[in-house]
């Protein structure tokens, strides 16, 4: 499938932050995998990072031309440079905005602080409607774009784990109806990926190679990979999504559509309750 062919896509949030998978060099990430998933698919890809160097490597994989950008999601100034960026590699046009990056904390309301609550929505939200207002313009003006945010099951079911990560994750699907209904009319479509476990390398990094665990509470009893996240962000950008807009796809394996909710994992032990 060439579904991007001809196509400009940026990808917020594209490095990848931690261990590979066993006998594979590249770490991979749900940023990492969706820019590579695009490109393949014929999109030029502009990768945005906090940290260049891992920018840099997911767009030396890249089978189509790309560009690294340094961009921290946490500073509004950075967020709309680069945009511009973006749409100066496209020679004016960027058709696809996907909104990856997000971080998660381990704060409970009982100890959630100020600073892990303002880190959080500047990245996991703010982030995401100041990108999303920089591309604004270039879209409407084209009459065509596509947007999609990387959420997570926590903003939709609680996970019991962190407030800041689930509130802005809540958010961030406010954010994403919002674009839809408002810019439905001008050519934009705007979705949301909900991603329950994901074997990503940042998952490997802060809970360890324990993946049987993770996903032995999942109904398809295993974890999903970035690439299959990277599949299902592809169909909500393409054109073969062009009558859905303002939806939350899970990409959880069946965590949703189970009951009970599976217990919490051993990884979770010793978290303030
Ligand atoms: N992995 C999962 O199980 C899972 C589950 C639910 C949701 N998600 C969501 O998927 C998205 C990506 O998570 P991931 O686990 O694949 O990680 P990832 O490895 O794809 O992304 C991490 C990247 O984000 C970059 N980054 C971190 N802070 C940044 C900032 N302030 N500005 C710019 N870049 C920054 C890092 O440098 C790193 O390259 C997040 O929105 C996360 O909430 C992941």
């Amino acid at each position: 499938m060439r579904r991007f062919e001809g196509r400009v896509a940026y990808v917020l949030g594209g490095g990848s932050d931690g261990p590979a998978r066993p006998g594979e060099a590249l770490p991979m990430g749900n940023g990492r995998a969706i820019a590579l998933r695009l490109a393949a698919e014929g999109a030029h890809v502009v990768v945005g990072d906090k940290d260049l160097d891992r920018a840099r490597l997911t767009v030396e994989h890249l089978q189509t031309p790309g560009l690294a950008v340094a961009v921290d999601a946490a500073d509004p100034e950075q967020c709309a440079a680069a945009v511009a960026q973006a749409e100066e590699f496209g020679d004016g046009r960027l058709d696809v905005v996907v909104c990856n990056v997000g971080i998660s904390g381990r704060q409970p309301l009982k100890v959630q602080s100020l600073e892990d609550w303002e880190l959080a929505d500047a990245v996991n939200v703010r982030s995401h409607w100041l990108t999303a207002q920089a591309a604004l313009e270039g879209m409407t003006c084209r009459g065509r774009g596509a947007f999609v945010f990387v959420g997570s099951t926590a903003g939709v079911f609680s996970s019991r784990r962190s407030l800041s990560y689930e509130a802005t994750k809540a958010a961030q699907l406010g954010v994403m109806r919002h674009v839809a209904a408002r810019y439905a009319d001008r050519g934009l479509r705007s979705n949301a990926v909900v991603l329950g476990n994901i074997d990503s390398a940042l998952v490997r990094r802060e809970f360890g190679d324990a993946g049987g665990a993770r996903g032995s509470v999942v109904p398809m009893c295993r974890e999903g990979t970035p690439e299959e996240v990277a599949g299902a962000v592809a169909f909500l950008a393409s054109d073969d999504a062009g009558y859905v807009t303002g939806q939350s796809l899970l990409v959880d394996g069946g965590v949703s559509a189970a009951w009970p909710s599976p217990p919490r994992p051993s990884s979770e032990e010793g978290i303030a309750r």
